[in-house]
This record gives C-alpha cells, structure tokens and sequence, in this order.
C-alpha cells in the first residue's frame, strides 16, 4: 500500500547570492510510515533538489540543530512526525530571530555563544582560588535534580523564536539565558548570586522585560519547566534586600 502525497511548501533563500529573494517553493512526496520531517527533508534533497539547506546532526532530538518553525510552531524536524498534521501539508520556515545562513538553516550558534560569554555561562567556584586537584564540593540530591532538570536545555534557539518579547528587542536574554542563570543560581558549587547578574536580570533584557505569556513553554521541545526559572529568578531578585524593584 502506498502512503498519501504530503505537500511541503518550504521557505527558500540564500542570503550568499545578492541576487536571491526569499520565496516559498513546493514540493511533493509520498509519506512513508514513522517518516519526520527530518526525513521528509533528507529524501527531498537527496531525490529533488540538492540545494535545499537545512541542519541536523543528530536526529534523535539531542542537539538542536533541527529546530525550524512547522507549520506555525518552533519545533524539531527529527522529533516531528508527518503523521500528525491530517492535511497533509507542511508548511517550514526558519526559526525567526537567529541570523539567516539560507533556507531553513539558522546560526544559533552564533547566539547561543554571545549570549553564553554575555552570562558567563560556565561553573565561577566560589572564594577559592581554581584547582584541577581540588575534590569536588558535593550537593544535596535535591539540588543536583533541579540542575539537571536545567541542563536537559539543547540550545535549540525554539523558546527564543516563540517569545514575542525576543522578537521586539534582540537584547532579551530570552527563556534559554534564564534558564542558564537559574542553573547556576542553584548550584552551590557556584559563588555568583542573583546580584552579580543584576547588569541583565533587574532590567528589559532580563526578568522585568519578560511578558510570562509563556510561548518560550509552549515551543520547548524538552519540556523544560521554564515558567519555574523565571518566577524562581524574579523571587530571587524581589527578595534580594539590597535591592529596591
Ligand atoms: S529552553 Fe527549551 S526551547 Fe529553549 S533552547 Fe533550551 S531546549 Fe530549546
Ligand atoms: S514568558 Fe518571557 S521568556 Fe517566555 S516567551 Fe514570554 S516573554 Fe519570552
Ligand atoms: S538533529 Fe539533533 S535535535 Fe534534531
């Protein structure tokens, strides 16, 4: 039995050829069962047009680099089955807010580091001076699993793409940077409070610039409890006494 014909109508755009305007382009294929749009889009390159540009690298929902906007939604093309948009037709666009490389292939890469060296988003020991041969301080098992629970972020920019504050102004540090800040917030290994982020936090491009609309929720693909690490954050700053908000 064959499957039905799936129509895609894909963005299309290559920002390196001056003369290129951006357009929607269609194309048919015969869905095959599991197939995602993942797949969908391999077999479109590989029997159609090798042009099409797109990223993965992975393809078992891991690394981000498939995030595209489907049929309206921010999501992952490898994580999204054909199967389930009953029309038969996909529309795929690129994720809005990220620097366009060509079709639906985005530089979140770009962002994801700027916003990372904008936050020092890496592990600052508290006091003591940094030691390869230093043991490990330990944290409660509570601690460690809402750590854990922030690091299941894969960077793939949809929670950006989903927020219309992020969308208005290119600063906002957007649901991943606060759940980057919320992460080590909690980790006691870390000597930075809520204080030393003010500079983003206590301003628009932080907590106060946030709308709590929730797309960023909405869009992740990890299910990630984003509502959680926003309020957690704006607590931490309300209840910070050496501030007045
Ligand atoms: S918070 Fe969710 S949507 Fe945002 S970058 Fe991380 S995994 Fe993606
Ligand atoms: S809740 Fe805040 S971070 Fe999430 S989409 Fe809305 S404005 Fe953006
Ligand atoms: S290819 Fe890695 S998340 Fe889709």
């Amino acid at each position: 039995m064959t499957g039905r014909t799936i129509t895609f109508e894909i963005f299309r755009c290559d920002p390196q050829h001056p003369n290129d305007s951006a357009r929607m382009q269609t194309f048919e294929l015969t869905e095959a069962p599991g197939m995602t749009v993942f797949i969908a889009l391999n077999q479109l390159r590989k029997e159609q047009d090798r042009s099409l540009q797109f990223d993965f690298v992975c393809r078992a929902g891991v690394c981000g680099s498939c995030a595209m906007v489907i049929n309206g939604m921010p999501t992952l093309a490898c994580k999204t089955l054909t199967s389930q948009f009953k029309s038969g037709k996909i529309k795929l666009m690129p994720l809005p807010g990220f620097e366009l490389i060509g079709d639906l292939s985005v530089n979140t890469g770009k962002f994801m580091r700027s916003l990372s060296e904008r936050l020092q988003g890496w592990l600052v020991p508290a006091g003591a001076e940094r030691s390869f041969d230093a043991v490990e301080a330990t944290m409660e098992p509570q601690t460690a699993e809402m750590i854990y629970e922030s690091e299941r972020c894969i960077e793939c920019g949809c929670c950006v793409s989903a927020c219309a504050t992020a969308q208005m102004r290119d600063t906002f540090i957007g649901a991943v940077g606060l759940n980057k800040i919320a992460r080590f917030t909690l980790d006691e290994r870390d000597g930075r409070g809520p204080d030393d982020f003010y500079h983003v936090l206590g301003g628009d491009d932080g907590v106060f610039g946030c709308m709590t609309l929730l797309g960023c929720a909405d869009a992740c693909p990890k299910g990630l409890n984003l509502q959680m690490q926003i309020s957690y954050l704006r607590r931490k700053l309300a209840l910070n006494p050496d501030r007045i908000i």
